[in-house]
């Protein structure tokens, strides 16, 4: 089997709008993951699969996009990129920049974005602003900046270029599901990846390669919630970092897709994604950064009130890497435990922790 070599150049590069004369701007992005969750699918009586976003070049679903944007920008001699961003569109931004010889800008909410992105960015060489303000506030920014500067804009909005490359998550679902899931939830922030998702479903379902169209079932931070409010939120707030958005670009998109397609888009609490970031990590052993748990927060909160029914297949998106978010990780505390370096003192120092009794 000839080895993935990212989406411009797999099967589904007749989907992407590129042309022979588009240089293929890759990471071997794409092709992820599409794990069943044992816990989940017992526990809601679900067929339950988690499309593991994370395992992307950057560790995000960004990259999806990315891979287009820049290539078309590479096309087109564009000599700088810009985007506006919570953490992962920026360090996605970068990186493919850098792999195109384009120098790339990222405006970010001050004191607002997890290490880790930030540390991404820096090392792919990003010049970095951090804007005093919200992530409305930069994107409005960057959005002004490119009317009026010769620079590429890669973030979604509006951006075809960009929910084309997102659109083949639903492709490589469909493909290897042989159909659509009946429900596939995710997390919302901007808009840009449910419309994107809902539209791969379309397109599959439009020329045949699936028999069915799924529910999408959107779900915002509880503080950060404009499209369950239907108003844009000023002052957004949740510790789900990447998903602190008041004011979605592609909000009519997302609201189309979620009518569209018979869904919903509902409010989860930080409590409750925290408890599915935790779940995902101890019961499935994949660690997501917070605001990817939201999906999985939104599904089983679904449940709880007794409006999942038993014997659907549900895909959920896990968009982002647990690794960029240590802050969130480590929140509860750590104490470490320390000893010496002899066997015995190891001995000792577990007979204090949980492993006691399986040493015992
Ligand atoms: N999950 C993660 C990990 C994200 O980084 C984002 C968005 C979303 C979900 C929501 O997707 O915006 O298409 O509705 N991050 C953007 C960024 C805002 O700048 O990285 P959306």
């Amino acid at each position: 089997m000839e080895s993935w070599q990212g989406l411009i150049d797999s099967e589904y590069r007749r989907w992407l709008p590129v042309t022979d004369r588009t240089p293929s701007v890759s990471l071997n992005e794409g092709n992820t993951p599409l794990l069943r969750s044992r816990h989940l699918s017992d526990l809601t009586g679900c067929d339950v699969r988690l499309k593991v976003e994370g395992a992307n070049p950057t560790g995000s679903f960004k990259d999806r996009g990315m891979t287009v944007a820049i290539s078309k920008a590479a096309e087109d001699g564009a000599e700088l990129v810009l985007c506006a961003s919570t953490g992962n569109t920026s360090a996605s931004a970068a990186a493919y920049a850098a792999r195109a010889g384009i120098a790339s800008a990222v405006l970010v909410p001050a004191g607002r974005v997890a290490l880790g992105k930030l540390g991404q960015a820096v090392r792919y060489g990003a010049r970095i602003v951090e804007v005093a303000g919200t992530f409305d506030d930069c994107l409005r920014i960057a959005r002004d900046l490119a009317d009026h500067h010769p620079v590429a804009l890669v973030n979604s909005v509006g951006n075809e270029l960009r929910l084309s490359g997102q659109r083949t998550v639903a492709y490589e679902t469909v493909d290897a599901l042989g159909a659509a899931p009946d429900i596939h939830c995710l997390p919302v922030g901007n808009g840009g990846n449910i419309t994107a998702t809902w539209g791969g479903y379309r397109t599959f379902h439009a020329a045949g390669r699936s028999g069915r169209l799924p529910r999408m079932w959107g779900f915002q931070a509880a503080g950060a919630a404009p499209l369950v409010h239907g108003e844009p939120v000023a002052e957004p707030q949740t510790a789900a970092s990447a998903i602190r958005v008041g004011d979605p670009a592609t909000w009519q998109g997302a609201v189309d897709a979620r009518d569209e397609s018979d869904g919903l888009i509902g409010a989860v609490t930080d409590e409750q994604i925290f408890d599915a970031y935790q779940l995902l990590a101890r019961k499935d052993g994949v660690f997501v950064e917070p605001a990817s748990a939201a999906g999985v927060a939104g599904l089983l909160d679904r449940h709880d009130r007794g409006l999942l029914a038993r014997g659907q297949t549900i895909v959920i998106t896990l968009t982002g890497n647990g690794l960029k978010d240590q802050d969130a990780s480590l929140r509860d505390g750590y104490t470490p435990v320390e000893t010496g370096s002899s066997t015995a003192e190891v001995a000792r120092a577990l007979s204090h922790t949980a492993l006691a009794s399986a040493l015992s």
